[in-house]
């Protein structure tokens, strides 16, 4: 793919691009935009070094995408409610993010992407995984696929977000409110979805969010799901990306789960994150 403005780096195989010659923190000619949007539908999630990022102009750069998402159970940042700030103090053992996940899918309507900016990162791990979902998708067999392709899941934040997940993200220094079990909303969305703008197919379940196979219990759902939950994140499917202070990653949650490792203990990690409204998966 040509880019006129930016140069592209691939970092992996299967997804994972670097992108120079782009400061976010300028007003953005829209040349410029749209190169950046092509090479995050291109590469499914893209990194930036050196960004020099205030609040305001994070949120302004997230808006050119759409609207953002102000978190239903995660107090946002003071003055800022779009941004969601990830910080886990050098004391802490649990963090936030640390299992494969697509943002939001407990959402009718999930999100789109997501654009994480790096304030303080540890001298060592704290990196990221990514997992490209169409790559999974397309290496399934014909059978699998046919079987999965009309399938639906339930997703629900139950489980992150009630008593036991709550008190894990407090331990990890979050602002989260508790969720009583049975009250928290559960959506259908389907087990492959296609992708809005690029028409690819990904898989869209993931351990966090997703509970079941519509009409069908938990346990006979069990199996499938563990299978496609080890299948889509296999070494072959990722990248992963060394923070620096300053860098950027804006991910495709239409097509991609990410993993944040919790490897750092006894140092400081801080994170912002805006998060862009998606619409329903079909
Ligand atoms: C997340 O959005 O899940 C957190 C990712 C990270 O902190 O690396």
């Amino acid at each position: 793919m040509a880019y006129k403005n930016i140069d592209v780096k691939p970092v992996a195989g299967a997804l994972g691009a670097e992108i120079e010659g782009v400061a976010l923190n300028d007003n953005l000619d829209n040349e410029t935009f749209d190169d950046i949007h092509q090479a995050f539908l291109d590469h499914q999630v893209i990194f930036f070094r050196n960004q020099d990022l205030s609040p305001e102009a994070h949120i302004r750069f997230g808006r050119r995408f759409g609207s953002l998402n102000i978190h239903p159970y995660v107090k946002g940042m003071a003055g800022h409610e779009e941004i969601m700030e990830i910080i886990k103090e050098p004391d802490e053992r649990e963090n936030f993010g640390g299992g494969w996940h697509s943002d939001m899918s407990f959402q009718e309507e999930p999100a789109l992407g997501s654009i994480l900016h790096s304030i303080e990162v540890p001298p060592y791990g704290g990196d990221t995984l990514f997992a490209s979902q169409s790559a999974a998708y397309d290496a399934l067999s014909e059978g699998m696929k046919d079987m999965l392709d009309g399938m639906i899941a339930i997703h629900t934040a139950e489980k992150e977000y009630g008593r036991k997940g709550h008190s894990a993200m407090q331990r990890a220094g979050m602002q989260v409110e508790q969720q009583e079990e049975g009250t928290v909303p559960k959506f259908e969305h389907p087990v492959v979805r296609t992708h809005p703008q690029t028409g690819r197919k990904a898989l869209y379940v993931n351990s966090a969010f997703t509970m079941h196979f519509k009409n069908m219990t938990r346990r006979e759902s069990r199996p499938l799901l563990q299978f496609l939950f080890e299948h889509a994140t296999q070494e072959q499917f990722t990248c992963r990306f060394r923070w620096t202070p300053g860098a950027v990653a804006f991910w495709d949650n239409r097509a991609v789960q990410h993993y944040a490792l919790n490897d750092y203990h006894g140092h400081r990690r801080h994170m912002r994150r805006v998060t862009i409204n998606g619409d329903r998966p079909r």
